[in-house]
This record gives structure tokens, sequence and C-alpha cells, in this order.
């Protein structure tokens, strides 16, 4: 019998439909599926209200962990063949509850030694969340064995207006009536069992060398060169605007209420000017970059790390 634990957080579901279809299809009779659901102490509310999702940039960033509510015991008693971690990006990082679960002894005793396919369901940036979260796993020295990574698959911009309908209006639905639906498409969340007899296979013979390379072939990463970029850039901002405002204190306090209200400008800026521009510049100068694109795309598709 193969033991398969499934560990996920999601606040609207997406992520929760997601491994659960990956989780059902893997189910078999001589595979057993065991569910984690990561709850937070403290829940975040969904729909967010303004302050709220601001109010998470900086631990989100700073990968700050915060208290998680206990789980069933048995689940830790147990060695797994193979964990699959489902995580959201908040902040281009690994959602606070994700980064706190990954931070804790618990995940550390049922990491150790165990591989790990990543699957994570985001608007569209995610490549520094996984190299966070690489490290993450290698702290807790699991061994990555398998990425996939469904995303909103409409231009950048669109993406960002009907995401914000959908965070702050609690609906899955269309911002304004005619935008197209926000986040992961009900079509890729269903698609996702055409990753699974792969990793069922890799699973059986207990060889997960070539798992990433077949799934990435079956579509299960698609890397936008010019969000590698964008990713890189935002990751060098983020953090000085990350440290900044922790620093003002906690929650409530006047001065930190200030300085978000600064970042949310901040925010809408880098989005709406900074980032065309930032395009306008990445296709100009794309030929140059060529052989250093192929080289990112290769490395950000695969499961190395930068040290390997
Ligand atoms: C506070 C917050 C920050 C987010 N930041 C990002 C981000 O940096 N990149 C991204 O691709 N998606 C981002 N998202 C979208 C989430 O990754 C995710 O797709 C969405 O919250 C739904 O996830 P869930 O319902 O499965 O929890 C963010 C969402 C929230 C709530």
């Amino acid at each position: 019998m193969k033991e398969v634990l499934v560990v996920y957080y999601s606040q609207t579901g997406q992520l929760f439909d997601i491994v659960g279809n990956i989780a059902s299809a893997m189910k078999d009779k001589d595979i057993n599926i065991t569910y984690l659901e990561i709850v937070p102490k403290n829940a975040y509310k969904f729909p967010w209200k303004k302050d709220a999702f601001f109010d998470v940039f900086p631990e989100s960033f700073l990968q700050i962990p915060i208290p998680l509510k206990e789980s069933d015991p048995e689940i830790f008693n147990k060695k797994y063949d193979l964990i699959i971690l489902g995580y959201q990006v908040w902040y281009l990082s690994p959602s606070i509850p994700i980064n706190s679960f990954l931070k804790s002894e618990n995940a550390k005793k049922l990491l150790n030694n165990t591989p790990v396919i990543t699957v994570i369901g985001c608007r569209n940036m995610w490549i520094q969340a996984q190299e966070k979260v690489k490290n993450l796993l290698i702290s807790c020295n699991a061994k990555l064995v398998g990425n996939i990574a469904l995303v909103d698959r409409h231009i950048n911009h669109i993406s960002v207006l009907t995401i914000t309908h959908w965070m702050f209006k609690g609906k899955k639905d269309r911002f304004l009536g005619f935008f197209p639906k926000p986040g992961v498409s009900d079509k890729d969340i269903n698609n996702v069992v055409v990753f699974v007899p792969s990793v069922k296979e890799a699973l059986r013979k207990n060889n997960f060398m070539d798992l990433q390379k077949k799934i990435v072939k079956l579509g299960a990463v698609k890397i936008k060169p010019f969000l590698i970029l964008a990713d890189k850039r935002a990751n060098l901002l983020f953090s000085k605007w990350a440290n900044l405002i922790y620093k003002k204190g906690e929650a409530g306090n006047p001065k930190r209420k200030k300085a978000l209200i600064l970042f949310n400008y901040y925010l809408l800026f880098a989005i709406w000017v900074i980032a065309p521009i930032v395009f306008i510049v990445f296709l100009v100068t794309y030929i140059f970059m060529y052989k250093k694109i192929i080289r990112e795309k290769k490395y950000y598709s695969s499961v190395d790390t930068k040290n390997n």
C-alpha cells in the first residue's frame, strides 16, 4: 500500500478543488490518501476587507509564521510515500498559513526524507514564491520531485482587475458582467487529472527522477519570460516596503496603517505604470536576453535548486 498525504490551505476552495481532483484520480486499491488541512488559529476572513488584504503584506513577504490549529495527531505518526503540497501565493511568497506550516516542527517530521509535489493555484506570479518554497523544503529535508502551477491565463492586467473583484466581493464571477471569470479556469481545474497517471507510475516504481520532465510536457508549468523579470523586480521593491512597514509595529498601529495606504498607492502605480514600462524594455531587449531567457525558462520549469 502506498501512502499519500495531501496538505493544503484554501480560502475560496479553488486550491482545494485542484488538489481534491488530483487526489480523487490518484486513489486506487493500492494508494491510500490522507488529507491535512492547514487551519490558522485566527482565520483570515473571506471576502477580504481592503485593510486586512494589505495588512497581511509585510508578514507574508517576510515569511513570518502564525500559530496554527492542531491537527489529528494520527496524521503525524505515519510515514508517507508522497506528499502533495497545495499552496497559493500571497505577495510573491507562499501564503502565511502554508509558510507557517513549512516552518513548523510537524512539517519537519512529516517531510523529512519524503518526496513532495507542489501544486500551486494563484493569479500568475508564482516563480519566486516557488524558490522560497524550495528553500523551506530543503530546511525540512524534503525532496521536491514535481511542481504543477495553475494560473489565470488571461493577460496580466485583466487578471489583476478580476482577482480584485473576486477577493473583495467574494464571488468567482464576471467583474461588471463582461470580464472573464477570475482565477484558475474550471477547465484547468478539471484537467489537472492529466498529470496523475505519470505521478502514479512514479509512485508505484518509487522513482520520481523524470516525473517533472514528463508532466512539464503535459503542461504542468508554463513559464512566461516577462513574469520572471517582473517577479524578480517586484521582490526587490517589496523587500524594501515590507521591512519599512513591519518596523512600524503590529496591525492597528496608526503609523503602520499610514504606511500601508502608501503601499496601496505604490502597488497601483507599479501595476499600471511601472509594469507596462518594464514590459516595453523587456520587448526591446528580448533578442539580447534570448539565451538567458531560455536558460531561466528551463530552470524555473524544473524542480532543481540554484545550488545543484
Ligand atoms: C493577500 C493575497 C495576496 C495575493 N498575492 C498573489 C501574488 O503575489 N501572486 C499571485 O499570483 N496570486 C496572488 N494572490 C492570489 C492567490 O494566490 C490565490 O489564487 C487566491 O487567493 C485563491 O486561493 P485559495 O482560495 O485557494 O486560497 C493573492 C491572494 C491574496 C488573498
